[in-house]
């Protein structure tokens, strides 16, 4: 099954996450659903708020589904350390057609809870790096447009207006 994806707008997205408490078959069910959802979608990254449940949970996969180390499941993360400095483009799923650069740390360290219920801690850079830092920003209630200099999000609040005058935001 795959979950619907919500797009900027929905205030789910600006709402902080709840920790997980309980980690359980149903749970595990959940995620398998957003990796199937991940994927379909071809992105990297999914984080619990886009598809509608406020919880600090995300999942990544920068390989695509061809290397099973990439693929994690990230519950109630803290970012432990981060090093550097690296300007790349950047998109998310719930602003489709929506990219431009960010800058973020090149190399993240995370400690968090796998689905096992096992804490574990992982150092990750490059497209890994900036994916952790935006999913993680998700379950804490904030979008990547934040980042942008109040001109530009407007610019692209203005294209986004205009995508939903369209019928192309849903
Ligand atoms: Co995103």
């Amino acid at each position: 099954m795959t979950l619907k994806i919500v797009k900027y707008g929905d205030p789910v997205l600006q709402k902080e996450g709840e920790e997980i408490t309980n980690i359980d078959g149903e749970l595990a069910k959940f995620v398998d659903e957003m990796f199937g959802t991940m994927y379909t979608a071809k992105g990297v990254g999914l984080a619990a708020p886009q598809v509608a449940l406020s919880k600090k949970l995300f999942v990544m996969d920068v390989s695509s589904g061809k290397d099973k180390q990439d693929k994690l499941v990230v519950i109630n993360p803290q970012i432990v350390e981060t090093k550097g400095k690296i300007v790349s483009e950047e998109g998310c799923l719930s602003f489709p057609g929506i990219y431009f650069e960010v800058e973020r740390p090149e190399i993240v360290t995370v400690q968090a809870i796998d689905i096992n219920g096992k804490e574990y801690t992982f150092e990750a850079s490059g497209l890994a790096a900036r994916c952790v830092l935006h999913e993680k920003e998700h379950i804490d209630g904030h979008v990547f447009i934040e980042h942008l200099s109040p001109l530009k999000r407007d610019l692209i609040k203005r294209k986004i207006n205009k995508k939903i005058k369209l019928g192309e935001w849903e």
